[in-house]
């Protein structure tokens, strides 16, 4: 059975990775798509890929760092297919450096793109939501349209060597998503962070193909399920899109695994 029939999911970074296979399984299971990526080679592959599927999918070419690319980008969802339901922020990069040899650039760069970024694709929904409720006010929370908020955070939230910037970033998110669970939660907006591991993407460039495969096996040893695949992160999303996870919100939920101990 289909459970997001008709609902509609904007994914920032749906062009690749963990948002591509989001967006890949929420179409399989009914709902409108809008991809949100500025890698626009890779948006019109995953789009067309999801309309050979018999999925309904959107493309829109936007960068999160920018507010008003942001802006325009959740306007035109919400014009093709009707209101959002589920925003997933995706979009990520990776610029690791040593602390003292990390540039100003690459620090803003990875600040902007998960932490910024996020911040002005959920304002844009929030804002957006909230007018709808005000237009139609209930007397009870749970009349309202169920909408949910989904970050991709990371394990490197607690510390990683190299990750100044991304662990900033990444923890960062997670009071993000403690102070919007608490001030959302009024119009039935449920947000929540997701902590991956190591999983297999493109945002790994070079580094498990890189000498002779050292670093493959050394994170396939340091977590006990091994390199994990897309797939284990997009089903946890669709679960806290789901019906299934009504109740919850400001949920923070590790995608470990097997692995408790740091990055
Ligand atoms: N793969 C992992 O091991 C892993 C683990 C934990 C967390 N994460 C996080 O998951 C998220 C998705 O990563 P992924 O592994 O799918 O990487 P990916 O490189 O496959 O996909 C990231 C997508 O984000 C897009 N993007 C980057 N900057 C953007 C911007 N400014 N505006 C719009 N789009 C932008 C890219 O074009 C790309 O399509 C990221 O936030 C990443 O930090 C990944």
């Amino acid at each position: 059975m289909e459970r997001f029939t008709d609902k509609v999911a904007f994914i920032t970074g749906g062009a690749s990775g963990l948002g591509e296979k989001t967006a890949k399984d929420f179409a399989a299971e009914g709902a409108k798509v809008v991809l949100f990526d500025f890698d626009a080679e890779n948006g019109k592959r995953v789009e067309q890929e999801i309309k050979d599927a018999q999925g309904e999918v959107l493309f829109i070419e936007g960068d999160v760092r920018e507010n008003e690319s942001v802006q325009n980008g959740v306007q035109k969802a919400f014009d093709t297919y009707g209101p959002v339901d589920y925003l997933i922020h995706s979009a990520g990069i990776l610029k690791d450096g040593m602390i003292h040899k990390l540039s100003e650039e690459r620090w803003n760069d990875v600040i902007n793109t998960h932490l910024r970024g996020f911040f002005f694709v959920l304002q844009a929904c929030v804002q957006r939501w909230i007018d709808i409720c005000k237009e139609n006010p209930k007397d009870e929370i749970a009349e309202y349209p169920d909408r949910r908020v989904i970050t991709i955070s990371s394990q490197a939230a607690e510390g990683n060597i190299g990750q100044l910037n991304y662990s900033a970033a990444k923890s960062g998110m997670l009071g993000m998503v403690k102070t919007a669970g608490l001030e959302l939660i009024r119009y039935n907006i449920k947000t929540h962070a997701i902590m991956p591991t190591l999983i297999e993407t493109p945002i790994l460039g070079e580094l498990l193909s890189k000498d002779d495969g050292k670093w493959r096996k050394y994170y396939s040893g340091r977590i006990p399920l091994g390199i994990g695949e897309p797939k284990y992160v997009s089903q946890v999303i669709l679960f806290l899109c789901s019906t299934d996870s009504w109740f919850m919100n400001g949920e923070i939920i590790g995608i470990n695994g097997g692995r408790l101990d740091k990055v």
